[in-house]
């Protein structure tokens, strides 16, 4: 067989999701599209803003030459500075163009940081549930995965993660806020997941990293999503536009260390080097080109904040047990019964398609994507009611 082992297995164990989005579609061809309420996909349903359009059209225009050529591998200086510069205003530290570096989305950052940063058999903790393509990416670079369960309100287990920790540990990543269960962790959890940092990097006398993964930073209700800077210099925040301008498509995020950083410059010059070499070589130039104009658009947290309220308000009515999301657009309800990939079943019998727990480390939960209007969110709870009362019976 052409295709390694390594690659036919991880295409193995992820089958049940194939099979889910073969069924997803199967049903969509049977029924038609519009009778079908995917809530399966982080995939915002919402167009951008129109700013955005108007400043691609006026670059794709410009005359100036070179527009498309490669730049630097970290990405335009003119854009480094202006992330730095929101960055600024953002956080409590101050940056510049060199602690920033332009990437292919949240995903090309994320695998960047850890080429950049892992030895073979070097482990990374991952507080669960969590974005489960973290798992490949570490893959990709020889590092182990450390699932940490988080707390029953899904906030962080400070001395679980406390325990976890080995010679072996080279960093932690953090999704803040979080998918699947739309969490945010709180300043008190950072500020002692710091403490704990802080404490092992001084005892194994080199640094264990703080990743933050925050796409969805933008998309909070009100709770505010704490600064990682303030707390931990050893820190690395990875970022991007996919989710909060609607872009995923476009393929632009950024990466941004601590000023302070032990040995900034050298990371910074790995991440620049692993840019190009992982293959990515520079994020797309008229994105890059166009995000300094459009760094500041709000993002449609009203639109999402009303799903929110309107999907969760009406799933306790009827009897679901779950955690209101602080922010992004998702939901994670228990599954009424223990077997969440059969509760997913039942809810596909209702022309509804979720994402069962266990495909983010969350066994006995489910998914909700709430990337749906308002009035096809209304006319699937009848769907979500009927399948609860049939797992009850
Ligand atoms: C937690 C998390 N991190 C990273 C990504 C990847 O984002 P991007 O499209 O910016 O690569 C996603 C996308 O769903 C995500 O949910």
């Amino acid at each position: 067989m052409g295709v390694c082992k390594k690659v036919s297995l991880f295409i193995e164990r992820a089958s049940w999701i194939r099979k889910m989005f073969e069924e997803g579609e199967e049903l969509k061809r049977r029924i038609g599209e519009e009778n079908v309420f995917d809530f399966s996909l982080g995939n915002p349903d919402i167009e951008p803003p129109d700013r955005l359009k108007e400043v691609i059209i006026q670059l794709m225009r410009s005359d100036e030459k070179g527009m498309h050529r490669y730049m630097s591998n970290a990405g335009f200086w003119e854009t480094r500075k202006a992330v730095a510069e929101f960055l600024s205003e953002e956080r409590s530290v101050e940056f510049s163009f060199a602690q920033v570096i332009m990437t292919v989305g949240a995903a090309g950052g994320l695998n960047v940081v850890l080429k950049s940063i892992l030895d073979p058999g070097d482990e990374v903790i991952v507080p669960s549930p969590y974005f489960v393509e973290y798992d490949f990416y570490m893959d990709n670079h020889g590092g182990i995965s450390k699932k940490v369960r988080t707390n029953d309100d899904f906030s962080l287990n400070i001395d679980a993660i406390s325990s976890a920790i080995t010679s072996n540990t080279k960093a932690i990543i953090i999704n803040n806020p979080n998918n699947p269960t739309g969490r945010i962790y709180g300043d008190e959890e950072i500020r002692g997941l710091a403490e704990v940092l802080a404490y092992f990097s001084n005892k194994y006398g080199r640094p264990i990293y703080l990743i933050s993964d925050e796409p969805y930073r933008r998309l909070s209700y009100g709770k505010k999503v704490p600064d990682i800077f303030e707390y931990y210099k050893e820190s690395i925040l990875v970022n991007s536009f996919s989710k909060d301008l609607s872009i995923p498509g476009e393929r632009i995020g950024y990466i941004a260390i601590h000023p302070e950083m032990h040995e900034g410059d050298h990371l910074i010059k790995a991440f620049t080097f692993c840019n190009r070499t992982l293959g990515y070589v520079n994020a797309p130039a008229i994105m890059q080109r166009a995000i300094p104009y459009i760094l500041r658009e709000p993002a449609p947290v009203e639109i999402f904040k009303r799903r929110r309220d309107l999907l969760c308000s009406a799933l306790n009515s009827f009897g679901y047990e779950l955690i209101w999301p602080d922010g992004t657009f998702y939901v994670f309800p228990r599954s009424p019964i223990k077997d969440d990939r059969k509760f997913v079943s039942l809810l596909r019998e209702e022309n509804i398609l979720v994402v069962p727990g266990s495909g983010f480390g969350g066994d006995g939960y489910f998914r909700i994507s709430y990337c749906m209007p308002e009035e096809r969110i209304e006319k699937a709870l009848n769907g979500f009611k009927k399948a609860l009362l049939k797992a009850r019976s």
